[in-house]
């Protein structure tokens, strides 16, 4: 199935709030309270925190939509390692872009959608110079580090990340764009 990516617009922010509230669940581990769930989502992914994100600094929202025009993926990209400066150490090239959400709607998973939003997210990453891409999932999300992994993700350590108080524990990810020292290209 075809799917376009584009930079969000303001349009598209009602669409993108629906479907980040309906993924950002299946991101979470089993263990954390729908209550905490829903906190989060009601603090950091409404319209007006998406109106937020396209209008802040070094942010950029990318939508993807299939051929009937439905929006069926978001990613959220911010500028070096601003979305969570603990990780810095970590991150071994720059400049690099952190992919700070980055979901597609479960009736599309496996669809090549993910791998469609995923290449325009690099190819915009090395446009604008980035040596790597960085990120960080919940240790108990197979699906998504399977996914990293295949697309050439490395593990670099990790975090805690807290939703609504509650400590989580992430893998923190690197992709490189540049051969590692030593390796010939
Ligand atoms: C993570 C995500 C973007 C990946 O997109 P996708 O279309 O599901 O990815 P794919 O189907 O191409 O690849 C998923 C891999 O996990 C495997 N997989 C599927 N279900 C799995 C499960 N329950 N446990 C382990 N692996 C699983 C698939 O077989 C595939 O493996 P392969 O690469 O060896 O073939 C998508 O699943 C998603 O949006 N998930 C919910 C939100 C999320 O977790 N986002 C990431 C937050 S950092």
């Amino acid at each position: 199935m075809s799917t376009t990516v584009r930079p969000a617009s303001p349009d598209d922010v009602p669409e993108i709030a629906d479907l980040a509230a309906r993924t950002f669940p299946l991101a979470c581990p089993p263990e954390l309270a729908p209550d905490v769930v829903r906190a989060f989502v009601a603090e950091h992914l409404t319209p007006e925190a998406f109106r937020g994100y396209l209008a802040a600094d070094g942010h950029e929202v990318l939508c993807a939509r299939d051929a009937d025009g439905t929006a069926v993926a978001y990613a959220l990209l911010v500028d070096g390692t601003a979305m969570d400066p603990g990780c810095a150490s970590q991150i071994e090239y720059r400049p690099t872009v952190g992919v700070s959400k980055f979901y597609v709607d479960p009736a599309h998973h496996g669809s090549g959608a993910a791998t469609a939003l995923l290449d325009d997210v690099v190819q915009r990453a090395v446009t604008r110079g980035a040596h790597s891409l960085w990120l960080a999932t919940n240790v108990a999300n197979e699906r998504a580090r399977r996914f990293y992994t295949r697309h050439g993700f490395l593990e670099r350590g990790g975090r805690t990340f807290v939703v609504g108080g509650v400590p989580n524990t992430d893998v923190v990810y690197e992709r490189p764009f540049v051969p590692a020292a030593g390796q010939c290209s």
